[in-house]
């Protein structure tokens, strides 16, 4: 009884704020919570840390809302699948993780206003917000400027989405990554600006802990496109632990051919996991095959056709994923259809897919799917494969990205073959023969 009159003084006299807090030790996270006094709030947050200069907590947001609980418990409801822990409103953070916080409270019907403090704090305050990349407004450009270059950028800017991932990497038996250390090489993950944070980064993130990670390192390209006038400044973002860092060493691109990068490669890394840019991928993956270590890595579906990459398929030194990832998203976060397909050197178990190879003698295949083209080498087609058959004979990607290989079959030459029929030239495909 008595605590439902408390509530009602409370709703009638005193205002209600929900805010967002970060400690600037752990950027990757985020506190949303509330209270009826902002500046006492922060006080006792910095209080905590022991006034220590280097781990100081500051605002992200604040705002007036009518019912504090409330919002505070939907927010919790919403996010759920964001916190760290169920019993703590710790959430995980990057700059779209933000922006989805941000416009679910100022979308709620609780919302009032958002405040912006001026405190005695302010010294302190402004010293804490000072961003390392100036915001738009500093920079002089508007949010039209930025999503115009932005539709300039091709493909090499079609982020991969958080379900993908999940979806791929769940696959995999998590003592894989107990004790690794893992490399993100064209990833930012906990940007300041805008619609640059990597799905990736948040994944290792977010499952540090369960996967029993050592080490995570994500890395920033500052890019052949200076997208948001920032100057070209690479960055390595490390956690170990529940430690976190940001570096941003001299002169270092973030490019995963910068020395820097090769040095965390060699040194520093078991598994490279990314979505690599798609006109870099050749020498992505010459790199990355190079180095010996484990990766699991997207690239085109089309890759197991492709002269640069034939030889790998044909070496068995990499081979498809689980998955295929057919939506990407673009810089304004708009869904974008493209053709990619996961790639690694981890073992696959019981491939799925196997159930789409139709390996039977060569004369129960449907006389459609089985053609000799103009040198007599058999086409087959729709998964066709013939058991009986000592020739080689072409195949598309698909039957590559079924496990053909690992059925007793093998690619016998390093670039594609391109069947003429009647003349006329048909897509490239690989030769492959029974061994
Ligand atoms: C296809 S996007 C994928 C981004 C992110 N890995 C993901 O999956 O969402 C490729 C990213 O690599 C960055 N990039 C381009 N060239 C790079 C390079 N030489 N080294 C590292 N990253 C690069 C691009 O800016 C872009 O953010």
């Amino acid at each position: 009884m008595g605590k439902i009159k408390q509530g009602k003084i409370l709703e009638s006299k005193t205002k209600q704020y929900i805010y967002i807090v970060q400690s600037s030790h752990e950027t990757t996270k985020c506190k949303i919570g509330a209270t009826i006094d902002l500046k006492r709030r922060l006080k006792d947050y910095n209080n905590m840390t022991g006034k220590s200069k280097e781990n100081i907590y500051r605002y992200l947001f604040n705002c007036e809302v009518k019912d504090m609980t409330q919002m505070e418990n939907e927010i919790k409801k919403e996010y759920s699948y964001l916190r760290e822990e169920k019993s703590k409103e710790i959430y995980f953070y990057n700059s779209d993780l933000f922006d989805k916080f941000v416009q679910f409270i100022k979308s709620h019907k609780l919302f009032v206003k958002e405040i912006f403090l001026k405190t005695d704090d302010k010294k302190q305050i402004v010293k804490l917000i000072k961003k390392t990349t100036p915001s738009l407004i500093e920079r002089g450009i508007s949010q039209k400027d930025v999503l115009q270059k932005a539709q300039k950028i091709d493909n090499d800017e079609f982020y991969t989405r958080y379900e993908d991932i999940e979806k791929e990497l769940s696959k995999y038996e998590k003592k894989i990554w107990k004790n690794k250390r893992v490399f993100c090489n064209c990833d930012d993950p906990v940007d300041n600006d805008e619609r640059r944070t990597s799905a990736f980064s948040l994944y290792f993130i977010k499952n540090f802990k369960t996967l029993r990670l050592k080490k995570l390192i994500c890395t920033h390209y500052s890019g052949d496109v200076d997208l948001f006038n920032q100057g070209t400044k690479g960055y390595v973002f490390r956690k170990e632990g529940y430690k976190e860092f940001k570096e941003y060493p001299e002169g270092y691109s973030g490019s995963f051919d910068d020395p820097l990068s090769l040095k965390i490669l060699k040194e520093d890394t078991d598994i490279v996991c990314t979505n690599p840019p798609f006109s870099k991928a050749t020498d992505y993956w010459k790199i990355t095959l190079k180095s010996g270590k484990k990766f699991l890595i997207i690239s085109n579906i089309t890759n197991p056709i492709t002269p640069a990459f034939i030889p790998y398929f044909k070496n068995n030194q990499v081979w498809a994923g689980y998955n295929r990832i057919d939506y990407f998203l673009n810089p304004k976060k708009e869904l974008v259809e493209a053709a990619g397909h996961w790639y690694t050197n981890i073992p696959i178990k019981n491939r799925p897919k196997y159930k789409n190879l139709k390996i039977i003698p060569l004369k129960d295949i449907p006389i459609e799917y089985k053609k000799y083209d103009d040198s007599k080498c058999l086409v087959v087609d729709k998964g066709y494969i013939p058991n009986d058959y000592k020739k080689p004979f072409a195949v598309s990607a698909r039957p590559i990205l079924n496990g053909l290989l690992e059925k007793g079959y093998k690619i016998i030459l390093d670039t594609q073959y391109f069947p003429y029929e009647k003349g006329k030239k048909k897509f490239g495909r690989v030769l492959v023969q029974k061994t």
